[in-house]
């Protein structure tokens, strides 16, 4: 490089030294001017802002004491369960403010301690982070003396018995026994209440959604189960959710569908066709479409006549889709699934005004004949070159193809049309779509190309995708029958029947219920433990479906969760107390907390709100289905440390604690409340 150009560059490196020094100093000045409250000696401009930052710190300090406040009182008058977590973040983050005022946006890191509670019920982290911020500059802090700090300026709150530093500047937080003994007596009195509502959100979720005359599998099961326990929870906690099916009931199957049905039912619009078995017709019209090219013709024709809506082709059309229908509703009562049938029909005059409204927007592009939309809305720099992302941070290939090139619309088509209607028309707050995870880069492309044409803004409307992982035998391959089909739902059901009820008869529970406690149990194991066993794994892993496996009554299974419940149940039976009793004793006895295994089990049911927060934030549905396992194990414990019912070697009553009795129910009924979020039916009598 010539020398001259070598001495430009140090030339302009000196300058912006000089800058940056200049920064630096000017930075220093306000940072004592604020210290030393004499921001008058500032540049007017600048002292404007630091008081009017310093007036909105203020004001963002009372909004968070008033939060708490209002959130943590124990217990509020619904009986609401405050969420722990929630009220110990403002409690330190005031503190934090105040010990920390030269950190502008101070983290506070809350986590609950690990099981053994030798290091305090919840801890927060915050003071090694701190730490690192004040380097940053330019100081030297070390983090114990911020936590010392942070606990100097902690106000005294109902929740906390008191807290302690330990290690390098971790701050053990131990909670009150008296909040924990009003929380359980509100549990007892109010039954099992959601935590304090911030604000209710209209919610769509798409779920289960299979296809019409196409088989429903085990993947739509996924879907239904998952679905189905997202809506239970977000209706619990209060929102307003809607529960969408959007069916796939509409495409070029049908053409195929209509031509078989119009050649074998001639009769079809007086007398309804008697299909039973539509995947049967499905593939003998798919048989006569390949083999047969006049077939083909009339079966394209139906597609064109279906589409103008000629009246012949709608009945055909609808009494296909009744068909499907009749059978999908059968598996959606006997898991008790409730659905709103929204298919991709509904979406087609929207379709076509969606097409207009890209076009128009100059968003589609010519490809072949076809309009396809690219979703590109991130580029990451990999390898010397710029790739396309999408939010997922996967490499978007492909773009949707909004029209083919025939003119027809697709599946992209009718998603496009949907969520528009979701944002528009039915004015959703949050839209949650549960398909499998092979199905990841459309939705995230549907996402993508929502916000480029300005329909979904992403900072008022959440949108999540909610995937999958696929179901696999017990052969780790794909789920298959023995004689290697797929696995007709019903008859899954069915088989889970049978097993459920071999399972009662040997553990010789026939012998004891009568014949309808009976039937109940065994619907309850058997739909309990199939939903169980999907709710209870990671959902975006694959998973291996196993009848022996989910039957088990040792682990985290519905059988051993479903015994536990009904063991606990069958305590305040015993001791002859009914559940108005309960209500009664619990209005002027507390529940026993002395013995550590009380403790532990009462601490863990006081959890309940934050482990339902905590799933709204991923979705996943294992952290419930973990919690009330752990109550089950904590449960265990406790009585096998702690008599509820003494009685004498005759085996008469001697001795009743009432205490530990409340505490009995108190779980029972959290566990309760678990349950009706996952869909699982517990019996009193099993
Ligand atoms: N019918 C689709 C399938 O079986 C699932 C639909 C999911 N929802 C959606 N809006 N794309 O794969």
């Amino acid at each position: 490089m010539e020398k001259s150009v070598i001495e430009k560059y140090e030339k302009q490196a000196a300058q912006a030294e000089e800058e940056i020094n200049l920064l630096r100093s000017q930075l220093e000045n306000i940072e004592t001017c604020i210290k030393n409250n004499t921001v008058e000696h500032l540049d007017p401009e600048i002292a404007k802002l630091v008081t009017e930052n310093t007036k909105l710190k203020h004001r963002l300090a009372i909004l968070n004491r008033a939060i708490m406040e209002e959130s943590s009182k124990t217990p509020n008058a619904r009986g609401a369960l405050p969420s722990i977590l929630k009220t110990l973040n403002a409690l330190f983050l005031g503190a934090i403010q105040a010990a920390c005022p030269d950190i502008a946006e101070p983290p506070v890191d809350i986590a609950l301690s690990s099981a053994n509670s030798k290091f305090g019920d919840y801890q927060c982290n915050s003071a090694m982070s701190l730490a690192n911020m004040y380097k940053q500059i330019g100081k030297k802090v070390p983090p114990r003396e911020i936590s010392a700090k942070i606990v100097e300026n902690l106000p005294p709150h109902e929740l906390i018995d008191h807290v302690e530093i330990a290690g390098p500047g971790f701050i053990n937080i131990y909670l009150s026994k008296e909040y924990v003994r009003k929380a359980i007596s509100s549990i007892l009195l109010n039954g099992v209440q959601p935590p304090p509502l911030q604000r209710k959100l209209r919610v769509l979720v798409d779920f289960s959604s299979p296809n019409i005359a196409k088989e429903m599998h085990v993947g739509h099961l996924r879907s239904t189960i998952i679905g189905d326990s997202i809506c239970r929870l977000l209706e619990f906690l209060g929102h307003d959710v809607i529960r969408i099916n959007h069916l796939g009931d509409w495409g070029t199957q049908f053409g195929m569908l209509i031509a078989q049905l119009q050649e074998k039912y001639p009769d079809y619009l007086k007398q309804a066709p008697p299909i039973s078995d539509l995947q049967a017709f499905y593939k003998e019209s798919k048989k006569r479409f390949d083999e047969d090219e006049e077939f083909k013709k009339r079966a394209y024709a139906s597609v064109v006549k279906l589409q103008s809506h000629d009246p012949d082709h709608i009945k055909a059309w609808e009494l296909i889709c009744d068909v499907s229908r009749r059978d999908f509703q059968k598996i959606y009562d006997r898991l008790d699934i409730k659905l709103i049938e929204r298919g991709e029909s509904f979406y087609q005059s929207r379709m076509e005004n969606i097409v207009r409204e890209l076009e128009s927007a100059g968003l589609l592009q010519e490809d072949e004949g076809r309009k396809v939309m690219w979703g590109k809305l991130w580029y990451r720099f990999t390898s010397g070159t710029f790739i396309c992302i999408n939010i997922a941070g996967d490499t978007i290939k492909i773009p949707l193809t909004v029209v083919k090139s025939d003119g027809g619309f697709t599946y992209d088509t009718s998603d496009m049309a949907a969520i528009k209607q979701r944002i528009e028309e039915e004015k959703c707050d949050w839209v949650i779509y549960v398909t499998d995870s092979g199905q990841a880069t459309h939705i995230y492309n549907i996402f993508d190309c929502a916000k480029k044409a300005g329909i979904l803004d992403p900072s008022k409307i959440r949108t999540d995708f909610v995937g999958f992982g696929v179901v696999l035998g017990e052969d780790k391959k794909k789920f298959k029958t023995r004689s290697g089909d797929t696995v007709r739902l019903l008859d899954l059901l069915d088989e889970g029947l049978k097993r459920s009820e071999a399972k009662l008869k040997e553990k010789e529970r026939d012998k004891v219920l009568t014949a309808e406690e009976l039937r109940q149990a065994q619907e309850s194991v058997a739909y309990g433990c199939i939903k169980y066993a999907d709710l209870s794994h990671n959902r975006n892993h694959e998973y291996v479906f196993s009848f022996d496996r989910m039957l088990d009554d040792k682990g985290n299974t519905a059988v051993y969760l479903l015994y536990a419940y009904t063991r606990i149940r069958s305590i305040a039976r015993n001791a002859n107390f009914t559940p108005e009793k309960i209500t009664e004793l619990a209005r002027d006895s507390a529940a026993s907390l002395e013995h550590e295994k009380e403790l532990k089990l009462a601490k863990a049911l006081v959890r309940f709100s934050d482990v339902l927060l905590k799933i709204t934030e991923d979705l996943c549905m294992h952290h419930l289905c973990e919690y009330v396992y752990h109550i089950a194990t904590s449960f265990t414990e406790f009585y096998d440390s702690c008599y509820c019912i003494e009685r004498d070697s005759s085996g008469d009553i001697v001795k009743v604690n009432v205490g530990r009795i409340l505490l009995a129910e108190a779980a029972a009924m959290v566990m309760d409340g678990c349950f009706n979020i996952l869909g699982l039916k517990p019996v009193s009598r099993m």
